[in-house]
């Protein structure tokens, strides 16, 4: 219990998780060592806790200075895009690699737009799992601990029917910042296509790390530290980030860097590190358009 003794109080319940959770996470079956892949990203967010690494985040900040704009501009796209895909009607979304729910989350963004909307969160991380169950988890959202690679655990799983969250209806796919931990052995983009394959038609809402504008040396010793802390991330390239959205019906403006896709101000200048983002059309379009129009009437 070295964990408990050595930090603040504060700094263990920022999320309202009780102190038994946080006993099960460091000792139970589902313990795993900090940090964590969702501890980073809030942390580069702007949200200290303590389930970041604030010199691993000093190594990635010199190493691809930008880095807290991107990802900043990575989280503001998701919640834009998602209130901008709940006002076309959709009223069903599945968020893959959901992490920690600070600030705002799509629960919130969606529940404004249409209160009824129904929202599965998936995470493999059981801090993101215990805080989401926490804060959000209720009649319209369930939180699942699952692996995205394991797509009928997620698709089956009994938190579905409990929401009333049904195959038949249009849905929202979020794969946000997610599949850059996929290796390319995993196939991300057929797995990707197998959770819109369940639906009928609806929408991916897509975002990936992209390392193009990096020096090579500082991409790679930026991979490498997050490696040895972490685990393994795979930015891509622009071009093999394009081949995800392959037969789908991408939305103006395409695939952007996040901060350009219809920003609600003048888009910020991100440089270097970036996210690739966009949102696409999948499935019978017929079959969509004429469920917005029941929904507007
Ligand atoms: C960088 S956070 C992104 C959070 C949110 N989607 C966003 O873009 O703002 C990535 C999340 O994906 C989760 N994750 C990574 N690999 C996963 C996997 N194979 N299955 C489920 N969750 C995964 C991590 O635990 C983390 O919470």
């Amino acid at each position: 219990m070295e964990f408990l003794r050595c930090r603040p109080a504060h700094l263990l319940f920022p999320y309202g998780i009780t102190r038994s959770e946080i006993r099960n996470m460091i000792s139970g079956p589902g313990a795993r060592p900090l940090p964590s892949m969702a501890g980073v990203y809030d942390n580069l967010l702007g949200h200290p806790n303590y389930s970041g690494d604030q010199d691993l985040q000093k190594r990635l900040t010199v190493l691809l200075p930008g880095l807290e704009e991107a990802t900043q501009a990575n989280r503001a796209f998701v919640l834009r895009s998602a209130k901008a895909v709940a006002r076309m009607g959709v009223t069903q979304f599945l968020d893959l690699g959901s992490g920690l729910a600070t600030d705002q989350s799509i629960p919130d963004v969606v529940s404004r737009v249409e209160p009824h909307a129904r929202v599965v969160c998936v995470d493999n991380d059981p801090l993101v799992v215990a805080h989401g169950r926490a804060m959000l988890a209720g009649e319209h959202v369930a939180i699942i601990d699952a692996d995205i690679r394991m797509v009928n655990d997620v698709l089956d799983h009994a938190e579905l029917a409990r929401i009333g969250f049904q195959a038949d209806r249009p849905t929202a796919v979020i794969a946000a910042a997610v599949a850059h931990f996929l290796r390319d052995d995993d196939e991300p983009a057929d797995l990707l296509r197998e959770y819109l394959d369940a639906f009928p038609s609806g929408y991916l809402i897509f975002t990936h790390a992209c390392g193009d504008d990096v020096p090579a040396d500082h991409l790679e010793m930026a991979v490498a530290a997050y490696r040895e802390r972490i685990g393994p991330i795979y930015p891509r390239t622009e071009a093999e980030i394009t081949a995800f959205l392959n037969g789908l019906n991408v939305l103006e403006p395409g695939l952007v860097e996040a901060s350009h896709w219809r920003p609600d101000d003048s888009p910020l200048e991100i440089v270097g590190a970036k996210f690739m983002a966009a949102v696409a059309g999948f499935g019978n379009q017929d079959s969509l358009t004429r469920h917005q129009e029941a929904v507007r009437r």
